[in-house]
């Protein structure tokens, strides 16, 4: 079978084990004689699934008490809404470090004063600002941990005097993470934790209630938290592949073995970015981002871009291209993306370099 270098942003590369094993669920789910997506999501096998993927959460993040783990609709985009309407009452401050971010700030205007406390617009967001001062009257401060366009991330988990919220899509399960430094962290599944489709979300509880609009139920966490993400049909099929790719990071040695790889992996990629003369990267050294590497051809050969894209292609690569507001390319190494793909990539940039430069 012909198994592709994936680098695609999301939804992306997955574990083989955990796509194999839905494979399985697909034909006779826990021995039922019924597919995992037609089983009834109030069955017993379906709670156990549910609460194993919780519990998952729970060890693998080392998530402390008082704190919730969440599967919903809607993808990181209704969190932006969710995030401001559940939690802003008078001023929130957001931390404006790409596309993504200033998505969420959108939403947030709609329901108080909210504002970019800093930005990195100016240099089209390759960098992350650095010695801000976070006022200590927000209701939160919001920030996107990994901004999967530009290929910068935010590598350790920051002290704030508010509230921190954090939209974890795309470097959630990545490195270890000291989840009671957060009030709130959500993400879209598609990279690190399962395909497109469910959401999820880490809330410690006692930040909820303070707000004095009406919430509507669906758009309430309470409510889903009163009823263990049961409140409406969850994403079941979402959710298996979930549960099936939380036991691959498990199996694997949880999230320092992981974090480990990946360090590992995006050095792989980046010191032959820094080391080939045809190629250099875009995002601020110091910010790299460990999920998604975004580079472009040096201005001596900005005119083989087309070529150099066709040439990793023919060997095999996928999803390479990067984002129209970059340019050049990305490749987006998540956990799942296998050191032999970033390999094939690297070599690919060699021979390009020697029949080119
Ligand atoms: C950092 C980040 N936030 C939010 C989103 C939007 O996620 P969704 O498509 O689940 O709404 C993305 C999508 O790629 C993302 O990378």
């Amino acid at each position: 079978m012909k198994i592709a270098h994936n680098f695609n942003a999301g939804p992306c590369v997955l574990p083989r084990e955990a796509v194999e094993n839905t494979i399985e669920a697909l034909k006779d789910y826990k021995g039922t004689g019924m597919s995992v997506i037609e089983v009834s999501h109030r069955s017993k096998e379906w709670e156990a699934t549910m609460e194993e993927c919780r519990s998952l959460w729970k060890e693998i993040l080392n998530i402390p008490d008082g704190y919730k783990v969440l599967f919903l609709g809607g993808g990181a985009s209704m969190q932006f809404l969710y995030v401001a309407m559940n939690l802003l009452e008078k001023r929130a401050g957001y931390l404006e470090t790409g596309v993504w971010a200033k998505k969420a700030l959108k939403e947030a205007k709609g329901f108080g004063d909210a504002f970019a406390v800093a930005s990195s617009s100016d240099k089209n967001f390759n960098y992350i600002p650095k010695g801000y001062v976070i006022p200590s009257d927000l209701d939160y401060f919001h920030i996107t941990t990994n901004n999967t366009i530009y290929g910068t991330e935010i590598h350790t988990d920051m002290d704030c005097p508010v509230n921190l919220v954090a939209d974890m899509s795309s470097d959630i399960m990545s490195r270890p993470v000291d989840v009671s430094k957060y009030a709130l962290i959500y993400g879209g599944a598609q990279k690190n934790v399962g395909p497109a489709g469910v959401t999820f979300v880490i809330i410690k509880e006692d930040i909820l209630g303070k707000v004095s609009r009406f919430l509507p139920t669906m758009l309430d966490y309470r409510t889903h938290i009163g009823e263990d993400s049961m409140f409406n049909t969850p994403p079941v099929f979402s959710i298996y592949v979930m549960t099936e790719t939380l036991k691959w990071v498990k199996k694997l040695g949880g999230l320092n073995a992981i974090y480990k790889m990946n360090k590992d992996k995006a050095a792989l990629l980046y010191n032959e970015i820094d080391r080939n003369k045809m190629f250099e990267g875009t995002a601020a050294k110091e910010d790299r981002s460990l999920m998604n590497i975004c580079f472009v051809m040096t201005p001596e050969f900005k005119d083989k871009e087309d070529a150099f894209m066709a040439f990793a292609k023919e060997r095999g690569m996928v999803g390479i291209k990067g984002h129209r507001s970059v340019g050049g390319f990305r490749a987006s190494c998540y956990n799942a993306c296998p050191a032999e793909s970033i390999q094939a990539l690297v070599n690919c940039m060699q021979e390009f370099e020697k029949l080119n430069a």
